[in-house]
Formats: C-alpha cells, sequence, structure tokens
C-alpha cells in the first residue's frame, strides 16, 4: 500500500516539526490539533521555519510554497479519514491517546496505519485501544524534528511484519534514519540517554562539577553538541521526570529514579527554556546564565 496521504494528530514542538517533514518529504499532510489558535501556531512555526531554509537556499521558494501547499491544518477529526497513516503526537497521557485512537479506529478505513510518537509509553497498550494491533507502530522523533536524523520504528508483537517493513521505508522516505527497535520501554534512545541526563544531575546533587563544568565536560570530552544539563532545558525537566518515572515503574532500577532535585525543580515550575528557567536562566535567550543549586 502505497503512503500518500498523512495525518498529524497534535501540532505542538513535536507535531509541528512531524508535519513539517511529511509535507517537504511529499506527502499530502493534514495536521490537527484541538483550537484553532494552536492550529495556527504550529503552522506559523512551520512556515518560520520553511522561510529560514528559503532565506539560506536550502530549499527554493518554489519548494517552500509547495510544501506548505502540501499542508493542511484542522480542528475537525474527520479531516484526518482519508488518511493512509496518522502519526499521533499529543500528550503524553494513555487515556487521552486511547480515547484519540479509537475514535480515529472508527473514523479510518481498515487499510489505514497508525503510529504513536510517544516517547515512553508502552505501543501495545497504546494499540490496544484499537481493533487493528497488527498495523500499528510506533514513530520517535527526537526534536528538533526537522534537523536530528533519527526516527525509532518500533514493534509490538502484534505489529504485521509488512507494515512495519512499510514503516522503516517510510523513516527513509522522511530523509531520516530509521532504527528498528522492539517495543520495551524507552526503546533505544531513552533507555541510553535517561540515565546518562538523570547521572548529569546526580553529580550536580554531589558537587562533583558546577552546571557549566559538567555540561563543558561532555561538549568538549566528548563532542555532545549539548552539555548534559543544557539538553535536559531543552527537552523539558517535566518531560524527563515524567519519562524517568514510567522508565523506573517499568524496571525498578535505580539508574531511571529521578534525582530529588529534578523533582524539586519541576515541582517550583522551573521546567526548562520553555519556563524561562530550568539549571540556566533564559531572561536574556541569546545567553543563558548558569543557575546555583
Ligand atoms: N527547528 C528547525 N531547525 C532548527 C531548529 C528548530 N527548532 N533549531 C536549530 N535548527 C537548525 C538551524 O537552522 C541550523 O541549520 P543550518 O545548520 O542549516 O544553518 C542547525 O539546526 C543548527 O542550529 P544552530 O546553529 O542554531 O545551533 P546548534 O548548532 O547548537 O544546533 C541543535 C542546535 C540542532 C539543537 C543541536 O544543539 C543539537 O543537536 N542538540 C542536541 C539535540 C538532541 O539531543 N535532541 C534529542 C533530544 S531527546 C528527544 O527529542 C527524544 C525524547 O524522547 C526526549
Amino acid at each position: 500500500m502505497a503512503i500518500r496521504r498523512v495525518g498529524v494528530v497534535g501540532c505542538g514542538l513535536m507535531g509541528s516539526g512531524i508535519a513539517q517533514v511529511c509535507a517537504a518529504s511529499g506527502f499530502e499532510t493534514v495536521v490537527r490539533e484541538v483550537k484553532p489558535e494552536l492550529v495556527e501556531k504550529g503552522l506559523k512555526g512551520i512556515e518560520k521555519n520553511l522561510a529560514r531554509l528559503a532565506e539560506k537556499g536550502a530549499i527554493t521558494a518554489a519548494a517552500q510554497g509547495e510544501i506548505r501547499g502540501r499542508l493542511k491544518g484542522t480542528t475537525a477529526i474527520e479531516d484526518l479519514k482519508d488518511c493512509d497513516l496518522i502519526v499521533e503526537a499529543i500528550i503524553e497521557n494513555l487515556p487521552a491517546k486511547h480515547e484519540l485512537f479509537r475514535a480515529l479506529d472508527g473514523l479510518c478505513p481498515a487499510s489505514a496505519i497508525f503510529a504513536s510518537n510517544t516517547s515512553s509509553l508502552t505501543v501495545t497498550e497504546i494499540a490496544a485501544a484499537t481493533k487493528r494491533p497488527q498495523r500499528f507502530v510506533g514513530l520517535h522523533f527526537f526534536n528538533p524534528v526537522p534537523v536530528m536524523k533519527l526516527v525509532e520504528v518500533v514493534r509490538t508483537i502484534a505489529t504485521d511484519p509488512a507494515v512495519y517493513e512499510e514503516m522503516v521505508a517510510f523513516g527513509a522516505k522522511l530523509g531520516k534514519t530509521p532504527v528498528r527497535a522492539h517495543d520495551s520501554t524507552g526503546f533505544i534512545v531513552n533507555r541510553l540517554l535517561v540515565p546518562y541526563l538523570l547521572d548529569a544531575i546526580r553529580a550536580l546533587e554531589e558537587g562533583v562539577g558546577s552546571i557549566e563544568d559538567i555540561d563543558n565536560s561532555m561538549k568538549l570530552g566528548c563532542g555532545h553538541p549539548m552539555g548534559p544539563l543544557t539538553l535536559l532545558d531543552f527537552v523539558g525537566l517535566d518531560t524527563t521526570y515524567y519519562i524517568s518515572q514510567i522508565m523506573f515503574e517499568e524496571f525498578h532500577e535505580r539508574r531511571f529514579a529521578s534525582p530529588p532535585l529534578l523533582k524539586r525543580m519541576v515541582l517550583a515550575g522551573w521546567n526548562g527554556r520553555k519556563s524561562g528557567r530550568g539549571f540556566y536562566d533564559y531572561s536574556d535567550p541569546a545567553n543563558p546564565k548558569a543557575m546555583k543549586y
């Protein structure tokens, strides 16, 4: 089955990035949000990204128009009924995902493939809300989606091997390198990344080094584009706290346990870049200032 039309549910940070990449790769793309202002905000962000790409000559002005022309925003779930593939990128909340997929299952033809961009929930459990677990995969993208070259393609014990191969090929059509992963909590990247990020917080708590020194160590010593505490602010401390709790519940291993400082920062609302403060203060976004904890 050829994928022509893709539905993306959620037009936040991840959903808008996924929609941009789908449209840029030639797919008719319908992106759905719950409120018109959220649709508008997501599409504006994509338009800004496309304009920047055109300005620096990465795409032509004609391509910029064509990509935008392939994108349609909507608040009506019915507008997704003709999609060959649905990629869900809504809040990491199982009841919310179940409600959405139950509705989509009743709306979309039996041939449509469903995918979730979940980073920590069990894909098998999300798929259980539908009558098509064999046509259900995880497609886990990375932030910022237009830049990061990876997509984890996740198969459950119920995924049809032909559907899975089609999704691996779809990941490649998006210009990403698809990696194959089983439906194990955190898949490959978060299995390795989350303990590393939590260890960086533990190192800070134990006074091994300052925020800048921990970040510089991994940037300059290991060639990472961002130090771990900067990356935590970028991903969101609330998001990381939530993922670590799910991973700890699943594996009961200390390496996935949230350090007390992370919990307290989340309770204080210091969630990183998006809230203006995390391990750094972003009052002047071009010049983040390390905090003292
Ligand atoms: N959207 C689109 N493009 C963006 C962008 C965004 N949000 N942010 C940066 N870019 C582009 C820039 O336009 C620039 O493009 P050119 O090279 O063509 O000019 C390029 O990315 C580099 O950007 P900058 O020069 O501004 O900054 P940088 O070199 O520091 O790169 C970065 C920024 C790509 C974010 C880089 O710091 C990086 O790779 N950081 C690590 C990000 C990471 O690890 N992400 C994964 C997080 S984990 C996750 O997402 C999954 C999960 O489940 C938690």
